[in-house]
């Protein structure tokens, strides 16, 4: 069966219109399970401990911050205090390391032995001295784009959440579907091994996790329902691969692996092969508990995400939309809790899952905790995925209310946009959430979870010929005169326990960074605005605060070396459409655009901090075009997943994505031959061979008349200067 299929009902599948070469939708063969030894919980080499590091470093008392969130658990937290509401008004910037990646940075930086690695788009890593930013090694795999390579992979390119330490090793996933393991002292590669294929529509984004001696790695579809999701781990000493965990059933055709997916798929409904295969994509939430040796999985969304291009008697549509937990030795599906059935908004779950240790009704329980995009904040019991609570932490309009005892959601019908073709519908959330999957922070000592939350209103208009999900979308209508709902932005303190806010910081705009809480009684947090801030953790009240004079987006880490401690953040803005093109233009700085950095602050560090000159939109080599054939190419554009790279505007947030105001005489000569043709593709744009060349121009008009408005009003950006060669 080829992707096809998946076109005939309709749907503008992303696969058979757009990527050149069509190929089979992946085997659905036997899960290639591990034999199960050697990675029993005794032999794991990651511990939760939030300073693990070498002997010789550990005997000058230095730490390490050597997996994302600080430990098993991923809390975020780190007990250092140098730092703390009485010393804190004397941090200052310690140095300024330029990451050569022109796409931005938003990995959480890991530190060990006095070295801070960070990973970057194309599979890149930097690794630098952490007491003078000296760089020390580049690893670049040197990725060539390929005509071949899916829409998911051209996008997944641009972007890349953080890697992982394993031993004497840095894991770094590539969005071409590779794993890469370097030696951490040389950058030289000790092993390469594949896990999705990129000329199907798969990409991978996510940071890789460890836990057992083992690396795991999730993958995204760009929400295509073209692909099957699935979760691969590797041995870390060899590469090889152990088990993979497929998210949702394969082709029912083709008979099931095993009972698990003979029952999920009674969960899909009539027929419902013919239209979609999943993905349930596992974009970013891998928790590896080192405890219960169970991997917590956050799974993707089914799409289309409007259920009217669905089975119309679907189900659960398992495990999409669910936290899943599976053994980690063998992959065996242990439990499941679904968070969103019967989505149509893409409220997934494939947010950051936080373990903890919570006073529930007067009973320790250990507990995962998520806040997915729904607004709510869930506690589940880490064992068993039963439901403990949940409860919305700031106004939305999707979820009239959970059932207290089983989490199930009842949707407010006026948001249901599927059952009212020709209209549009503003629901708050949209897409991009109320959290989004920037990371979460646990103060133990406070009891309190941060995390950054936001406001973003989107309209939705059905719209079969949209390329993802069957509906147009308009994220920005929360900045629109006719909304009623605006943006905001916040720094959220949850009581997980008494489930309540404990306080909210409120900031500029939306789309804000991951959180760090420190024994300092601090919570540090990047912002989308360019300030990077420490705020009293019992309080919310700011108590610090520099302008980096671009977006921030990764969490912090922090460590203490040769009796210093360090706060380290990486800036610039990440490249693909989900890093912040959003706010790109709409950012009354020029924020959100920059060279890629990476920051260290320490007590009385003084340094400077370089500044950049921003660019003005030129005068635009062609006249303003007509009204209506600017409004249809706009629709066109949107339908076309061109926003999700350029932002829905034409303004990109940063990097090797040009910014289509931008346009050179010489670039709209070869316009049709751009974005028809595809002969950027070597630089990371994939041909759009469906559309037409009316439909080309159309676009072209909607850019110019972008174009015109943004000379109009001076608007600039800041071009990213360095470039790996
Ligand atoms: C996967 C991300 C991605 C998608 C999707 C994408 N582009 Fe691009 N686009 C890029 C990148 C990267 C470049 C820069 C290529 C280069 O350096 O010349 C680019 C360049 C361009 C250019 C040339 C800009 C110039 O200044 O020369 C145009 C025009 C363009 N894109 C239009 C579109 C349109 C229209 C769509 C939707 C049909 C689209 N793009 C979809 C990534 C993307």
């Amino acid at each position: 069966m080829n992707t096809m299929t998946i076109s005939a009902s309709k749907r503008a599948c992303i696969l058979s219109m757009i990527v050149v070469a069509l190929s089979s939708i992946p085997g659905c063969g036997q899960a290639d399970r591990g034999t199960g030894t050697g990675n029993d919980k005794a032999e794991a080499s990651v511990k939760s401990s939030a300073t693990q590091t070498s002997r010789d470093e550990e005997k000058k008392g230095n730490t390490d911050w050597r997996i994302l969130g600080n430990g098993s658990d991923a809390q975020h937290y780190s007990p250092l205090d140098q730092i703390n509401m009485d010393t804190v008004s004397r941090l200052g910037l310690a140095w300024v390391a330029d990451i050569p990646s022109l796409d931005g940075l938003s990995g959480n930086p890991l530190v060990a032995d006095g070295i801070v690695f960070q990973s970057g788009p194309m599979g890149r890593v930097f690794a630098n001295d952490v007491r003078t930013g000296a760089a020390l090694w580049v690893f670049d795999p040197k990725i060539r784009y390929t005509r071949e390579m899916s829409l998911a992979t051209f996008w997944s390119l641009k972007f890349n959440r953080g890697l992982a330490l394993l031993d004497d090793k840095v894991i770094v996933a590539s969005g071409d579907c590779h794993l890469y393991a370097l030696d951490q002292r040389t950058g030289k590669q000790v092993w390469d091994s594949q896990s999705c294929d990129p000329h199907e529509q798969y990409g991978i984004t996510a940071a890789p996790r460890v836990g057992g001696g083992m690396v795991f790695t999730g993958n995204n579809c760009i929400d295509s329902g073209a692909t099957r999701g699935f979760v691969d781990a590797f041995d870390g000493a060899t590469g090889q691969r152990k088990w993979r965990f497929y998210t949702v059933p394969g082709d029912p055709a083709k008979g099931f692996e095993s009972e698990l997916y003979r029952k999920a798929a009674e969960t899909w409904g009539t027929d419902w092969y013919d239209k979609t295969h999943g993905c349930g994509s596992v974009w970013d939430a891998i928790t590896y508990d080192d405890e219960l040796h169970l991997v917590y999985l956050g799974v993707g969304v089914p799409a289309p995400w409007s259920p009217a291009m669905r089975a119309k008697d679907a189900g659960d549509e398992l495990f999409s939309g669910s936290i899943v937990a599976v053994n980690a030795t063998t992959g065996e599906y242990v439990w499941h809790f679904k968070v969103a059935p019967n989505d149509g908004w893409d409220m997934h779950p494939s947010m950051h899952i936080m373990v903890a240790d919570l006073p529930i009704n007067g009973e320790k329980r250990r507990v995962v905790m998520q806040a997915p995009k729904n607004g709510f904040f869930y506690v589940l019991d880490a064992r068993t995925g039963e439901f403990i609570q949940a409860k919305d932490y700031l106004p939305q309009d999707l979820i009239l209310a959970l059932d207290p005892k089983t989490g199930r959601p009842t949707y407010n019908p006026k948001a249901q946009y599927w059952k009212r073709p020709g209209e549009s519908v503003a629901v708050s959330p949209g897409p991009l959430g109320v959290h989004n999957w920037m990371a979460m922070a646990f103060n133990p000592k406070a009891g309190l979870v941060y995390f950054p939350a936001q406001i973003i209103p989107t309209l939705y208009t059905p719209d079969p010929e949209a390329q993802v999900g069957g509906m147009l979308f308009d994220m920005y209508y929360g900045l629109r005169d006719e909304s009623d709902v605006k943006v905001a932005g916040y720094l959220i303190a949850w009581d997980p326990v008494a489930q309540k806010v404990a306080w909210r910081a409120e900031q500029t705009m939306p789309w804000n960074g991951g959180a760090m809480a420190t024994g300092g009684n601090l919570v540090f947090q990047g912002a989308a605005d360019g300030t990077f801030n420490a705020y009293a953790a019992n309080s919310g009240k700011r108590v610090w605060s520099f302008d980096t004079k671009e977006s921030i987006v990764a969490a912090p880490s922090t460590v203490l070396i040769d009796g210093v401690q360090y706060v380290l953040v990486p800036i610039g803005n990440g490249g693909s459409f989900a890093v912040g093109s959003y706010l790109a233009t709409h950012a009354s700085t020029m924020a959100t655009r920059g060279p890629s950095r990476l920051l260290a602050f320490r007590l009385d560090g003084a340094a400077p901090l370089p500044g950049f000159e921003p660019i003005a939109i030129p005068k635009p080599s062609l006249p303003p075009q007509p009204e209506d054939l600017a409004a249809r190419g706009r629709v066109i554009y949107e339908q076309s997943f061109c926003a999700d790279c350029h932002g829905l505007d034409g303004a990109s947030a940063s990097g090797t994505i040009k910014d289509l105001r931008f346009l050179s005489a010489e670039s709209h000569e070869a316009f049709a031959a751009i974005v028809i043709g595809g002969i950027r593709y070597d630089k990371g744009m994939p041909a759009s061979p469906q559309l037409s060349l009316d439909q080309a121009k159309a676009i072209e008009a909607w850019l110019t008349n972008q174009a015109w408005a943004g000379y109009n009003k001076q608007e600039g950006i800041l071009p990213s200067p360095q470039q790996v060669k």
